[in-house]
């Protein structure tokens, strides 16, 4: 099948990828940037796992989306951010670290889709309540069921970003 050119940023670097139409975005980041931290859990957008923030060319702050839904191609000229692009200086960001220090973390697989959602979440509303976490990562599943951990960690976070 014929490749298209597209040209995108991915934390913070400028790429130009030869991609097939049939392509979603997480298997371009995956397969070809080799950014392996967000995952194929469903395929279909139920679970989050794959949940990426994306900014496009007219869009002012990001917006989380779902990866395994959107075709590589409709990326073009857009910024997107997956969870290797959070830590800065070798420094974690301040939601990957609240994973960490309230255990919000178990087999692991969902995590960077929760940390995204997280992040996502944090950006639009910096002191949400514990009802507005659990909407705010209601897109995205546990399969550890460790949902008091995380939503505690989206909470140690918004406290500490203040
Ligand atoms: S893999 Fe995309 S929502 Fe589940
Ligand atoms: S920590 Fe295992 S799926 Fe969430």
């Amino acid at each position: 099948m014929p490749k298209q050119l597209i040209n995108l940023t991915v934390n913070g670097s400028p790429y130009e990828v030869a991609v097939e139409p049939r392509w979603t975005l997480l298997e371009m980041v995956r397969e070809e940037l080799r950014f392996s931290g967000s995952k194929e859990g469903c395929g279909t957008g139920d679970c989050g796992a794959c949940s990426m923030i994306l900014r496009g060319p007219q869009d002012g702050r990001g917006r989380l989306i779902t990866s395994c839904l959107m075709l590589a191609a409709q990326a073009e000229g857009c910024e997107v951010t997956t969870i290797e692009g959070l830590a800065t200086n070798g420094r974690l960001h301040p939601v990957q670290q609240a994973f960490i220090d309230t255990g919000g973390v178990q087999c692991g697989f969902c995590t960077p889709g929760m940390i995204m959602a997280s992040k996502a979440l944090l950006d639009r509303n910096p002191s949400p309540t514990l009802e507005e976490v659990r909407e705010g990562l209601a897109g995205n599943l546990c399969r550890c069921t460790g949902y008091a951990k995380i939503y505690e960690a989206v909470m140690h976070a918004s406290k500490a970003g203040k």
